[in-house]
């Protein structure tokens, strides 16, 4: 890959900044919290538009948090995260408008998962694309990181374990995006973070939520782990 290491070390703590979140989802939102946490401004989207997708949720009732359309919290976010169902990723770039997310890092947390044959799913593309290549082609002047797709959500944020750190996986073509995605997962607790290489590499990273789900247990706190560094040899 052309470094020394894939794990990526923090540089600086992230400015607070505005994050744009397509999808109101358990994913979307628990990244809004998440965001909020660290100081950040959220606008959280929906297809339909603020008001009867997120009613139930206590989200919005803070400060930093507020509900729009796609196109809204992509225009507005300086940062912006994919959080759709992951076949639905380029027509909520279509709906959010691509030139709203040029030059921005977009965080893509999404798989591409096919449901029709029951649990465990399959991945609606996969060996030769991949969903984190073609949002990247959806937006081809956004800075696209896929991040986040290889954990469940309960362990986005402050992830602790008896057992040990877990690693977060991300890739990009994109070397400051990922630096930026690097220091906010920092300020996350992600003290392990490793870069698998250009946006490609998430036909790699996705399948992981596959085998995530196949080891699935009823917590849902299992993570993956990257060692390296062996004491001896
Ligand atoms: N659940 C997890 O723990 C987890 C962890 C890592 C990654 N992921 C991935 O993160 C993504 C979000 O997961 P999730 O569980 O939060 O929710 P989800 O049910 O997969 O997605 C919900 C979001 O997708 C949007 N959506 C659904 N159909 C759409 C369409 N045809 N066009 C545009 N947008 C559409 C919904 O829009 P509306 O708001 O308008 O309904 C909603 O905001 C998925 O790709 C998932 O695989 C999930």
């Amino acid at each position: 890959m052309g470094k020394e290491s894939v794990i990526m070390a923090q540089q600086r703590r992230l400015a607070p900044t505005r994050v744009g979140i397509l999808g109101s989802g358990e994913v979307g939102r628990r990244l809004a919290e998440g965001f909020s946490s660290r100081g950040h401004e959220v606008v959280i989207g929906t297809r339909a538009g603020a008001a009867d997708r997120l009613a139930d949720w206590p989200g919005t009732a803070g400060p930093r948090i507020t509900a729009g359309t796609f196109a809204e919290a992509a225009g507005r976010g300086q940062i912006v995260v994919l959080a759709v169902l992951g076949t639905a990723a380029e027509s909520a770039i279509d709906l959010a408008g691509p030139e709203a997310l040029a030059e921005k890092v977009v965080i893509d947390a999404t798989n591409p998962l096919d449901l029709s044959g029951g649990f465990p799913p399959k991945l609606a593309w996969g060996h030769t694309d991949s969903g984190g290549e073609r949002a990247q082609r959806a937006a081809p002047q956004a800075r696209v990181v896929k991040c986040f797709n290889t954990v469940g959500n309960a362990l986005f944020v402050d992830p602790n374990f008896r057992t040990g750190q877990p690693t977060m996986f991300l890739a990009g073509n994109d070397e400051s995006a990922k630096r930026v995605v690097v220091d906010l997962l920092y300020d996350f607790g992600w003290t392990s973070t490793a870069d698998c290489g250009g946006i490609e590499s998430a036909r790699l990273l996705e399948p992981l939520c596959v085998l995530w789900l196949h080891l699935l247990d009823p917590s849902r706190k299992h993570a993956f782990s990257l060692l390296s560094e062996p004491v001896s040899g």
